[in-house]
């Protein structure tokens, strides 16, 4: 038997994954390490620890499944978007990478915004200036710690990192380099314009590889390390949220999906690339050459429930067990509204202030009330994102679960009402490291392309209809919910002072 190996450089864990050529997840094996939070607001990593995690991971697959190095034909890597690798000379780390959620850099964005300038940014970059965006954290270091600024020498993503430790090249993958904000996306080279109006250099911006493509191959002490062939190609892989696509045959114009993990996205397959102007809709390449896909990122989707059950003092309980309490509450909580914002917000308010709000409680709710009215609160930030999805074109009207919170039905069924979305459930929930492996299986010559091995692996099982009671009682809340963070933003931002 021959296999293909994905690797997800991810904010907690490694995952590698194992896919046989035949089609089939043989199954992963995980390994965690810490991110820290040196200040509020900050979320750092130590990119050495994504590397041993990485090693330990590769053997930790190998050995579980009792493959030998010598049956894997390729290896792809995908991993978590826009956090900061910086490197000196010798591509040493000089410092923590600075991760997609840490948002430190909101006045980095304005002076970026103001330096650059709106056409421009939309012409080049295609992408709004947002705190966790890669351009606004070189930005940062050179503004706070010019010390480590003068060291720069390379800047790379963390799976970029991780590829370059595996097979000695220093490169940038088309899909991550897109979200650094320093690509011209449509043309898929580093942005000279941009750049040269904040006085940077692409010279630390290394060559731009595609998703498919061999990267390199499996050094000699990198095969000796985790028990991999040396010479095995390496692809350039994708960004998690890319990968997640090719992961859930999410690779043709009209379909699209929500991904329920710390964060919640929704990400719509295009064609041809769109010039979005509004409500902070991202927009990159896709791991298929040329194509693309737009999407809303909201920053606390599985973090809120994780947080209420936590707070509620819940945690011995199953998350099963937690949505079987929440379904004791009717829809619309009784008249309670939770605004999912605890750690700020990207889509569609690109706000670092504003914050995680309970609208209307009473002293009739109890804990089934404030668990529903988190899973129906982001479902509610997952709504704000259909609305600008539709109002850049998209027409899609089913799209794929995934992630850890896509497990429970009753978030599905409410997310899909809340919509007005039938929800997909594929017959394998892999994601991104999936997605890795596909592209492997591209670069090794075993598969055509990246749509013809996304279709034949993944199908659609199931599809959670929106509950029509359900959905009418949620049009009527959304109204609410909407009213609300115009309402409140004042207060946000008064609050900052006291926190
Ligand atoms: C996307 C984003 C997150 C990370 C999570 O823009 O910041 O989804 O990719 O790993």
């Amino acid at each position: 038997m021959e296999y293909l190996l994905g690797l997800d450089i991810g904010t907690s864990a490694v995952k590698a994954l194992l896919l046989s050529t035949k089609g089939d997840v043989v199954g992963s094996f995980t390994t965690e390490y810490p991110f820290f939070t040196p200040r509020p607001g900050w979320s750092e990593q130590n990119p050495e620890d994504m590397w041993q995690a990485t090693v330990e991971a590769i053997r930790g697959v190998l050995k579980k499944f009792n493959v030998q190095g010598e049956a894997i034909l390729g290896i792809g890597l995908s991993g978590q978007m826009h956090s900061s690798v910086f490197l000196d000379e010798q591509k040493n780390v000089i410092r923590p990478a600075i991760l997609w959620n840490d948002v430190r850099t909101s006045a980095e964005c304005r002076y970026i915004e103001d330096k650059v300038g709106g056409q421009v940014l939309l012409e080049e970059v295609c992408n709004p200036v947002l705190e966790g965006f890669t351009l606004p954290k070189l930005v940062w270091l050179r503004n706070h710690e010019p010390e480590n600024f003068a060291k720069v020498r390379y800047l790379v993503l963390p799976k970029d990192y991780v590829r370059f430790r595996l097979t000695g090249n220093l490169q940038m993958e088309v899909s991550d380099a897109a979200g650094m904000l320093m690509m011209n996306v449509r043309e898929q080279i580093w942005s000279e314009p941009v750049l040269r109006a904040l006085d940077l250099s692409s010279e630390i911006l290394p060559p731009i590889v595609q998703s498919g493509e061999v990267a390199g191959q499996i050094s000699s002490a990198v095969a000796e390390a985790t028990g991999l062939r040396i010479g095995t190609p390496v692809v350039g892989g994708g960004a998690d949220n890319a990968c997640g696509a090719v992961g859930s045959g999410v690779v043709k114009p009209g379909r699209g999906m929500v991904s329920l993990g710390t964060s919640g996205v929704l990400l719509a397959h295009l064609a041809e690339p769109r010039l979005i102007t509004h409500g902070t809709v991202h927009m990159f390449n896709s791991c298929i050459p040329n194509q693309f896909y737009m999407m809303g990122v909201m920053l606390s989707a599985g973090l809120s429930l994780s947080w209420v059950r936590r707070q509620l003092g819940l945690e011995s309980e199953s998350y099963d067990a937690l949505t079987q309490r929440a379904a004791t509450a009717p829809p619309g909580s009784r008249g309670l509204v939770f605004l999912p914002y605890l750690t700020g917000e990207r889509t569609p308010h690109g706000d670092a202030n504003a914050r995680g709000t309970f609208v209307g409680l009473s002293a009739t709710h109890g804990q089934a009330e404030l668990l529903r009215s988190v899973l129906e609160g982001v479902a509610f930030a997952l709504c704000d994102s259909v609305e600008l999805l539709r109002s850049a074109g998209w027409e899609g009207t089913a799209i794929r679960a995934l992630g850890g919170g896509a497990k429970s039905a009753l978030w599905k069924e409410i997310i899909a009402s809340a919509t007005g979305l039938a929800l997909e459930e594929i017959n394998v929930d892999e994601g991104p490291g999936l997605g890795a492996a596909i592209l492997a299986g591209v670069g090794a010559g075993v598969y055509k392309d990246v749509v013809e091995a996304s279709d034949s692996i993944i199908s659609v099982t199931k599809v959670v209809e929106p509950n029509p009671e359900w959905r009418q009682t949620y049009q009527e809340l959304y109204g609410v919910y909407k009213d609300l963070y115009p309402a409140l933003k004042p207060a946000y931002d008064r609050l900052v002072a006291f926190s």
